[in-house]
């Protein structure tokens, strides 16, 4: 033990060593460019110059901006303005003082110096602590510091602010903030994020990463490492981590080799491409067009968080207009994006129904959460339950909800409402004692309604039918108008399942569900939080697994679903959805989608096919995808607690999805401290649950371990039936096989690829460490797993009973 310690720990620090290398440098600019221009040491600008690009078309320094200067890159003279594409220290108030320098110091720093005696302290540009033998502005709108050997030690392409350029990549994990207004470039309220899942989303800033967030998404998540890329010739394009290109924006535009071009995530929160034409006559660029838009023909209502807390979107003459909810006021009448606050003293609020209430028509706010739901028959009970709860403070009547409560009551404020027409709902608003001067028009004066062409077509649908009968089609003419009214309802019933699938939970009543199982006949299995039923909801048309939460911690049904609109947020292509979830008196069910291919331990243990091994190396992916989401893509990181085959089930398509997440919660009220109760399933529970230490995230890392292992050799961790004793105990024995370079024998006489094979046992090895902390995230064990990063030699996982001269033997390998 004493000995291999020290070992050990090396081996990790480089494993994470060269993680961090990986991480960082994603975002390294591919061609190393000559600098025709170097700026030396000791150079200095004063404000406000700038030193320019060989081609003059960008500058890097100083430009205005407030009542002072900021420093930053910009592209010059299109229309005598310019378009600043870089900010340093964004969020820095500007510099103010005219006896301010931007150094280039003799000692290799880039700093911002005030001269005035004792004033100010020097500001760093530059993120890194290494020293500068030169820097250089390159046409490409890039500056670099180089070291002494020729080496980029920083450059500005790598922190891009909002704006990527060509040749610039946004890196997996990278992000883009748009900025506070077009004069005033510190951190705004949108951002683009390249997912980790390879998704690249539009979400408001100042939110918790959260798939309910996104206004805009490419839809390319789920496979792999992927980045965005601003290619030559206008080409901005995804792809994954071979370079393969996964999604094309835009396509090449092949004619105007100097054009310039830039992506900019905008001040209204829209990712736009746009194009600076040079102009041979007079040898400027031209004012920029936009090529693309990702937005494109969706309205900007559509962006989340456009207006603000408490106000809602709509468009006026095709232009957005922000308008305050009733009973709110504008905190600042110029910028009505800011939001708006209550506008009545709070006192008397609840003065036993004499609140005053306003009603508007057709507003719809699916991305908030209410603190309750309820069932009311009619609108004016809704209205009536709202002014008979002091908390709430506006109330949302959805008349033909699947869910049976359809009356929503939410405190403010209510940050992403807007009009919607294909709902009929009625939205109810305290507006306090005081009467509400500005009353919000009810039909405002120009909105362009989407539904109107579903109107349209009904119209259409309507004369057509009335036409064919009338010229005597009679009893065909009938048939033909039952089909068409049969497909209308279907679309509409569509419209409420697509609306209510991606973005809130169907609450289901208990009586609804009992029928949707048929009286719970169909037993599908026995989980650790009890038992699954098939179903079929929507009149048979969508088969669902139904649970029987049973063995609870005593909860308010309040905290339960906030337990479950949690779930429900989370999306990922290796998560089994959570659909809906009844919650009535102590009942307590919950709604998935069907698995059709049963689970893991399936087809594994029980299969009459063994998976072929690229099959197993993808369901190997698949589940630790699947778990890095849940640990570092959620809201607030979900542990999982009881990773194991029998909970990762298998789709149509066979692909692995983890199922029971979220629920540990709701045995264990306080996750993070200390269990008391030890839960999970032996032979994958951490050493860490019997020893009364913390749980973290490291404990699913461990038991993924297990699974990977069992993947690997399709067996169980424990099997008392094997041939030799040392074989019994599955890590024991890839331990030793692993370490006497024996690893054919662990997959008997299947066919695998040596090297993943390898690569597998070393990562699952890693992950089954005593220690938690010499366990990898799950980030890492995604990138071991694709090939990403390489993998050091593991130590002996010590909970196995091995021999000390193993471990010396082992620790003197990694040594040499
Ligand atoms: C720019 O916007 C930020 C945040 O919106 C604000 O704090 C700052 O004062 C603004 N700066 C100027 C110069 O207006
Ligand atoms: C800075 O501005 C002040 C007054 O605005 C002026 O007196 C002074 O000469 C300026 N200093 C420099 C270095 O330009
Ligand atoms: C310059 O940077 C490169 C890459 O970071 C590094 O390999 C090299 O050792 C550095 N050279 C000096 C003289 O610091
Ligand atoms: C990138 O995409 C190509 C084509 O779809 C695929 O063959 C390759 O495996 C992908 N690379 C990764 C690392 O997923
Ligand atoms: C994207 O465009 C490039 C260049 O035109 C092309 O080679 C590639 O196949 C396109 N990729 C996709 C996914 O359409
Ligand atoms: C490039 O060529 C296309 C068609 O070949 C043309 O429509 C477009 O206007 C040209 N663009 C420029 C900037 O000349
Ligand atoms: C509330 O509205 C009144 C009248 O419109 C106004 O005078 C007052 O300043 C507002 N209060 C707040 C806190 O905005
Ligand atoms: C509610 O508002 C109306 C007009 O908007 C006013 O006439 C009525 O007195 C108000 N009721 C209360 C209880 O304040
Ligand atoms: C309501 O608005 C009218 C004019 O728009 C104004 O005369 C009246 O004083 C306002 N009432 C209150 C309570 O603000």
């Amino acid at each position: 033990m004493v000995v291999c310690y020290p070992s050990l720990m090396a081996s990790t620090y480089t494993v994470f060593f060269l993680l961090s290398i990986s991480f960082t440098c994603g975002g390294a600019h591919p061609q190393h460019m000559q600098c025709s221009h170097p700026i030396s040491l000791g150079s200095s600008l004063l404000i406000p110059s700038s030193w320019p690009s060989p081609s003059r078309q960008f500058a890097f320094g100083f430009y205005p901006e407030g009542n002072g200067f900021m420093v930053g890159i910009w592209l010059v003279g299109i229309d005598n303005k310019i378009t600043v594409v870089w900010t340093a220290n964004r969020d820095d108030p500007p510099v103010t003082s005219n006896a301010t320098t931007l150094d280039l110091t003799k000692s290799g720093k880039l700093l911002l110096k005030t001269d005035e005696q004792g004033k100010e302290k020097p500001i760093s540009i530059s993120t890194t602590s290494d020293s500068a033998s030169f820097a250089c502005m390159f046409d490409s709108g890039n500056f670099a510091l180089y070291n002494k050997s020729d080496s980029i030690i920083w450059e500005t392409f790598r922190y891009p602010t909002d704006t990527i350029l060509k040749g610039q990549i946004l890196p997996f994990g990278g992000q883009l903030f748009s900025s506070a207004s077009e004069t005033n470039h510190s951190t705004g309220r949108f951002r683009l994020k390249m997912q980790y899942d390879g998704n690249l989303v539009l979400e408001p800033a100042n939110t918790v990463e959260d798939a309910s967030e996104v206004y805009w998404e490419s839809s390319t998540g789920g496979e792999s490492r992927n980045l965005l890329v601003l290619k030559d010739a206008g080409l901005l394009q995804i792809i994954n981590s071979t370079s393969v290109s996964v999604k094309n924006f835009t396509s090449l535009d092949s004619n105007n080799s100097k054009t310039i071009y830039r992506a900019t995530l905008d001040v209204d929160g829209v990712f736009r491409l746009y194009s600076h034409a040079f102009d041979e006559t007079t040898g400027k660029l031209k004012a920029s067009e936009t090529q693309w838009s990702a937005l494109e023909d969706k309205d900007i209502c559509e962006v989340n968080g456009f207006c603000g807390f408490n106000s809602f979107c709509t468009l006026n003459d095709d232009k957005p207009y922000c308008a305050c909810l009733p009973g709110t006021d504008f905190v600042d009448a110029i910028h009505k994006s800011l939001g708006r606050v209550r506008n009545f003293t709070e006192e008397g609020r609840c003065g036993g129904g004499k609140d005053n209430i306003t009603t508007t028509l057709n507003m719809m706010w699916i991305n908030d959460i209410p603190f309750t739901y309820e069932h009311t028959s009619t609108k004016e009970e809704c209205l009536r339950s709202c002014l008979e709860d002091c908390n709430c403070e506006a109330a949302l009547f959805i008349p033909n909800l699947y869910s049976q409560k359809n009356c929503r009551r939410y405190k403010l404020p209510l940050r992403y409402v807007r009009r919607d027409t294909s709902m009929d709902t009625v939205a109810f608003f305290k507006v306090g004692k005081r009467s509400w001067n500005e009353t919000i028009p009810v039909k405002p004066p120009v909105i362009v309604f989407k539904s109107k062409k579903v109107i349209v077509q009904i119209l259409v649908l309507i004369l057509a039918f009335t036409a064919f009968s009338c010229l005597g089609l009679g009893i065909s003419g009938v048939y033909m108008f039952k089909i068409r009214v049969l497909r209308y309802k279907r679309l509409k019933e569509s419209e409420i399942l697509g609306l209510t699938k991606g973005l809130t939970l169907n609450l289901f009543s208990y009586d609804e569900l009992r029928r949707a199982t048929n009286g719970f006949k169909d037993e599908l299995g026995k989980g650790s939080f009890g038992t699954v039923y098939k179903g079929a909801l929507y009149k048979g048309k969508k088969l669902v697994a139904v649970k029987r939460l049973e063995k609870l911690v005593e909860e308010g049904e309040r905290e339960f679903r906030a337990e479950m609109q949690a779930i429900g947020r989370t999306h990922h292509k290796n998560l089994v959805q959570l659909i809906g979830y009844c919650a009535e008196g102590s009942k307590r069910l919950l709604v998935y989608e069907y698995m059709s291919n049963g689970s893991l331990a399936d087809v594994l243990f029980k299969g009459v096919r063994r998976p072929d091994w690229d099959e197993r190396v993808r369901i190997a992916l698949d589940v630790a995808r699947g778990i890095l989401y849940l640990h570092e893509e959620c809201k607030a990181p979900i542990i999982h607690c009881d990773i194991k085959p029998s909970n990762i089930l298998m789709d149509d398509f066979w692909t692995a999805k983890i199922s029971d997440f979220g629920l540990a919660k709701l045995l264990m009220p306080d996750q993070t401290r200390t269990f008391t109760m030890v839960r999970g399933t032996r032979g994958y529970l951490a050493p860490e649950w019997q020893k009364n230490t913390p749980i973290s995230v490291k404990a699913d890392v461990y038991s993924y371990g297990m699974v990977l292992l069992e993947i690997v050799c399709c067996r169980r961790n424990m099997d008392v039936n094997a041939s030799i004793p040392e074989e019994i105990v599955l890590s024991t024995w890839v331990y030793k096989c692993f370490v006497a370079r024996e690893l054919e024998k662990i997959v008997g006489s299947d066919e695998v690829d040596k090297r993943t094979l390898e690569n597998m046992v070393k990562v699952g090895l890693w992950c089954i460490q005593d220690e938690p902390f010499l366990r990898p995230s799950m980030k890492s064990v995604v990138l071991m797993l694709e090939g990403i990063t390489d993998i050091s030699v593991p130590p002996c996982p010590t909970n196995i009973p091995c021999k000390l001269s193993l471990c010396k033997e082992n620790s003197i390998s990694i040594l040499m």
